[in-house]
């Protein structure tokens, strides 16, 4: 149950009830829901950003952050760059549009954060381990702690020629957390204090989140794990939307050019079912309150 597929093929239309639990149900327990027919259309002016020029060259994506609506990682300047933040604008309220309609019990708790657009082909962009997404891996990120709040990712491929965007999906995210955590180290005292007041991380690193974080970079360090863990591909076809609760399932992403992704954090009381989520999950297994 990986991916969960939904002909579904309008962005601002509710999905049948018994669509929505069954959409419910498999995103809190790990899965992809695809929509291979729903596409994100872009404009006719849009078309040329479809380029890897319209990145900078250093930045890993193209990011808009709503909270100081400053755009990064773009070559972009002018009134091009006020077009591309208008693109990304419009896909980050398609995408809260779309999960009004599958998970309308999160809407009121949903928090938008960055959009990112993706310009650059996976394959052939070599990486420091710690930063490739081509390795299985769940989502956590040093500079922002989230506290216990879930990351959750809607994915748009916009690939003008076809190409699917390819993943790979590993184990569930309890027997990632059975291998791993038993290795991790604890927090050290202070460190999270240091690099709050240091600015190194948005807010303050919780144990959650050091647990988490130490969770992505031990799954990509270990090569073993990396070539015989249990995992398969999936291709996510042109012009399909598909979400998932990117700090829960193992993912990697192997193929593909030109994405659109929003993020957004819940709080896990806002789950159906909050037991199933990474904080309580390793809340049970070091058997202490991490946030
Ligand atoms: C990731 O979240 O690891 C990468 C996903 C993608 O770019 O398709
Ligand atoms: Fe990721």
């Amino acid at each position: 149950m990986a991916v969960e597929t939904f002909e579904h093929s309008r962005r601002n239309g509710a999905l049948a009830d018994r669509d929505r639990q069954r959409a419910l149900a498999a995103l809190e327990a790990g899965a992809v829901l695809l929509f291979p027919s729903l596409a994100f259309d872009l404009q006719p002016g849009e078309a040329r950003f479809l380029s890897p020029a319209t990145a900078d060259g250093e930045a890993k994506n193209v990011s808009y952050d709503p909270l100081n609506d400053a755009l990064s990682g773009t070559a972009c300047r002018g009134g091009d760059r006020a077009d591309l933040a208008r693109m990304l604008q419009r896909f980050a309220s398609s995408a809260e549009q779309l999960l009004t309609g599958v998970t309308p019990s999160y809407s009121p708790h949903l928090e938008r954060a960055r959009t990112s657009y993706r310009p650059i082909a996976v394959e052939g962009r070599p990486m420091p381990p710690i930063s490739d997404d081509t390795l299985l891996h769940v989502d956590a990120f040093p500079s922002r702690p989230t506290a216990g709040k879930r990351i959750l990712r809607v994915f748009a491929n916009v690939n003008p020629s076809g190409a699917p965007r390819v993943w790979k999906l590993g184990e569930p995210f309890e027997d990632l957390a059975a291998r791993f955590v038993p290795r991790l180290r604890r927090p050290l005292p202070g460190r999270a204090w240091l690099l709050e007041r240091l600015g190194t991380t948005l807010g303050r690193r919780t144990a959650y989140d050091h647990y988490m974080l130490s969770l992505h970079d031990a799954a990509k360090l270990d090569a073993a794990y990396q070539r015989n863990a249990p995992s398969a591909s999936h291709a996510f076809p042109a012009g399909a939307t598909w979400m998932v609760f990117s700090d829960m399932a193992l993912h990697a992403a192997l193929a593909g050019q030109y994405a659109l992704e929003q993020t957004f954090h819940l709080p896990v009381t806002a789950m159906r079912t909050p037991a199933q989520s990474p904080l309580r999950v390793l809340e049970r297994r070091l058997g202490r309150v991490l946030v």
